[in-house]
């Protein structure tokens, strides 16, 4: 049932991003990700192994991610708060930023396999 509503939820935002969303601006996307970096690196490959690498990841994905975090669908205790005062445009320009970033192709060097 859960399952069923975060579905539906996903594919009503992408619906939605396909009529309405701003154009992306890559460069001012990588002025606001000076927020990010701190995490996410500055290269888009996460500080620490326990952070998600976000270099090269979908455009789209990134944008329903972001948007997820803001509008409360996706709940995290450290991520959530940072995606709290991003706008529509923000996250198209954050998702283009990082999306045009060439992907890790190696393992993190910190601890791959953390205790659960
Ligand atoms: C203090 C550390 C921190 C900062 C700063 C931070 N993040 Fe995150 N971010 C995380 C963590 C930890 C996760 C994993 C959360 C989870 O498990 O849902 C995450 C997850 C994400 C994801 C989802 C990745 C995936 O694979 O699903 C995106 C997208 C993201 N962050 C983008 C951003 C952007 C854009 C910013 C800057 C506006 C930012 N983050 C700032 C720690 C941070």
């Amino acid at each position: 049932m859960r399952i069923t509503s975060l579905l539906l939820c996903l594919s009503l935002s992408a619906n939605t991003n396909a009529t309405t969303l701003p154009e992306a601006d890559v460069s001012a996307g990588k002025d606001k990700a000076t927020l990010c970096f701190a995490c996410h690196g500055n290269n888009g490959r996460a500080v620490m192994a326990e952070y998600p690498n976000l270099a090269g990841q979908n455009q789209a994905y990134l944008r329903l991610a972001l948007a997820a975090y803001r509008d409360g669908h996706r709940q995290h205790a450290v991520m959530a708060p940072m995606a709290q005062g991003l706008s529509d445009q923000d996250i198209v320009n954050l998702a283009a930023f990082f999306a045009s970033l060439p992907q890790a192709n190696t393992a993190h060097s910190a601890s791959a396999t953390p205790d659960l």
